[in-house]
């Protein structure tokens, strides 16, 4: 038997003025994206605005559905609106942040698995590591760029491969 320990490294900035001026603007976008969250059944706001190459900012909120598992998170409507949109046009930088008038939000919000692994795909579609700029509104940002660090068991496209 062997046992194997991964480490991840994140950085903890303690509020978005360690920021550098771009990232602090770039979280500061991202709380505009919480205005088109719909999310009346979780009444949990999720916005994202994501940098890109040619310096464009795309934004993007959960939006769900009275049909529950109809909805979707913030990350992949953004995530898949590039893909359709902008595949050409790396993706920098993620900033997302949460806000709520019902629940407590003292840490950054933290994507879900099946985020993580739609930002994997697309790392790897566009051959550069996604900078994540994780921001907690009156609090701490979490950093990370790659997101190996978030997901390091992700599932890679080369599990897929064929036999011979
Ligand atoms: N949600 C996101 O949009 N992103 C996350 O990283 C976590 C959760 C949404 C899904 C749902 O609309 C609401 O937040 C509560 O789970």
């Amino acid at each position: 038997m062997t046992e194997h320990e991964i480490k991840i490294r994140f950085k903890e900035y303690a509020s978005i003025d360690e920021l550098s001026s771009d990232e602090k603007t770039l979280c500061l976008e991202a709380v505009k994206a919480l205005k088109n969250s719909h999310s009346p059944y979780s009444k949990f706001k999720v916005g994202v605005a994501m940098s890109l190459q040619s310096g464009k900012i795309l934004y993007a909120s959960n939006q769900e559905n009275a049909a529950y598992p109809s909805g979707l998170c913030a990350e992949r409507v953004g995530l898949f609106y590039w893909g359709a949109n902008h595949p050409d046009d790396p993706i920098e930088t993620m900033a997302i942040t949460a806000h709520s008038d019902e629940f407590q939000l003292s840490k950054p919000v933290t994507s879900c698995g099946a985020c993580l692994q739609v930002i994997a795909e697309y790392e790897k579609k566009q051959e550069s590591a996604i900078k994540m700029l994780l921001y907690c509104q009156g609090g701490p940002v979490w950093a990370v760029t790659g997101i190996e660090s978030f997901l390091p068991f992700l599932f890679f496209e080369g599990r897929l491969n064929q036999k011979q």
